[in-house]
């Protein structure tokens, strides 16, 4: 079977390599990947939210089963567009999709159906949210209501914070504003919990912790992630059971009376304290870099699995894990996340010799005249995967060095609460 893959990040990297094991599989088509996709499929460039386009596309190229990374194509419709043609899409409809293109759409889900998660007053108006912030507690967490690309979080250590946030909101910084979120601050320390569904049933899909602040020790500006380890830290059997009984059921329960199903990867961004769950935000697809670190753990066919759910028989599918400890670290450019130099070249890529359990996911690459070039602010995610964090850890800063790329930076500490 031939695959398109949507989207051009290390996650689409990952699951185009991963789907590349699979037996099922023969040709794979990026729309429009990276310069590691480039290697391992055919990149074929292409707008992600021209439907139509990729419909023909896929025709084309006898293309049966689309898989798709990111939210965007998803929130605006793509699998409801698919649904219609002979091609099989994997990935959540335009109402389910909501759990992460409307983070009030998901407060609402979560009051009516009791999911843990932070208290909540949504403005509709500048002026009821800047009154309401005069009289409130600190720190809280401002928010924009739709997709932001990760940028629509502020966390406000005071008022002064908090107006500021509310006036960018409604000053159209992430489009025109409805409304914002005001919530209360969550502390804990935060799990990315991953299922995949095919409408009928549901299967654990592994866990991870991310660093999305720049700097070390968790600290400066908010980026799409600097790096993560799976499996997390805080996962039990108990803290499993809750999430599963108190969030995620509720949490299909409910996209089931909206008059859909659930289908596809669920990313459940939580907080735990005291080993209690408590909701902060779905994505409606793999996290990046989550899916990085993940993937290089799991045993079964991704290919199959994929299949089964389109097919809905995902409950016949034992999705089995590598007793491995995977730590992911991402090479950024210099200034990233504000403003960094495009087009650098990064060709030393070409000599780094891989162990069977290292893994390179490119992320901004792109190959010209036969050169890798970097174009993005996350350029490379370099994984190791063994029995221990430490090691794993020390291997994928062993292929940094190695590398020695001039012109960018990574976190020396990824993983440091279980290294
Ligand atoms: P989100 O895009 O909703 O995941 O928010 C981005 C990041 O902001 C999260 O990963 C958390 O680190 C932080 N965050 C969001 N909401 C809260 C909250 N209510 N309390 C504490 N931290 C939060
Ligand atoms: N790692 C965060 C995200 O994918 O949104």
């Amino acid at each position: 079977m031939n695959i398109g893959i949507i989207g051009s990040g290390g996650r689409e990297h990952s699951l185009c390599s991963k789907l590349k094991e699979s037996s099922l599989v023969d040709k794979i088509f990026c729309f429009p990947g990276n310069a590691g996709t480039e290697t391992i499929a055919k990149n074929i460039n292409i707008d992600i939210l021209d439907f139509e386009k990729i419909k023909i596309t896929c025709e084309e190229n006898n293309i049966e089963l689309i898989v798709v990374g990111p939210e965007k194509p998803l929130v605006d419709g793509i699998v409801e567009y698919f649904k219609k043609t002979k091609i099989k899409i994997f990935g959540p409809d335009k109402i389910s999709s909501q759990l992460e293109g409307s983070k009030t759409f998901t407060k609402k889900l979560c009051k009516k159906y009791k999911i843990p998660t932070s208290n909540f007053e949504i403005l509709n108006d500048k002026k009821s949210a800047l009154n309401y912030l005069s009289s409130t507690k600190y720190p809280l967490v401002v928010k924009a209501d739709g997709l932001a690309a990760g940028k629509g979080v502020y966390i406000c250590k005071n008022q002064d914070e908090a107006n500021e946030a509310v006036k960018e909101i409604f000053g159209g910084r992430f489009g025109k504003a409805d409304c914002v979120l005001i919530e209360e601050f969550l502390v804990g320390e935060e799990m990315s919990y991953f299922i995949i569904s095919d409408g009928v049933s549901h299967k654990f899909f592994q866990t991870a912790q991310d660093h999305k602040r720049v700097g070390e020790n968790d600290t400066g500006k908010n980026t799409g992630g600097m790096g993560a380890y799976s499996p997390s830290r805080l996962y039990n059997t108990d803290l499993d059971k809750k999430i599963n009984d108190k969030i995620i059921r509720p949490t299909l329960d409910g996209i089931k009376d909206l008059g859909t199903n659930y289908c596809g990867f669920l990313y459940i961004g939580l907080m735990i304290l005291n080993n209690e769950p408590y909701l902060i935000e779905f994505n409606v697809r793999m996290g990046d870099p989550e899916c990085q670190t993940i993937l290089p753990i799991l045993e079964t066919d991704l290919g199959e699995i994929i299949l089964a759910c389109c097919d809905k028989k995902l409950l016949n599918i034992n999705i089995e894990w590598k007793e491995k400890k995977s730590v992911c670290i991402v090479l950024c450019s210099n200034g990233y996340p504000e403003n960094y130099q495009k087009n650098v070249n990064i060709d030393q890529i070409k000599n780094i010799k891989l162990d069977n359990d290292e893994y390179i996911f490119h992320a901004g690459t792109k190959i010209e005249h036969n050169e890798y070039l970097a174009n993005g602010g996350r350029v490379l995610n370099i994984i190791a995967t063994t029995e221990s964090f430490r090691k794993s850890k020390e291997k994928a800063i062993k292929i940094l060095n190695n590398l020695n790329w001039k012109h960018g930076f990574y976190r020396k500490d990824i993983a440091y609460k279980v290294t």
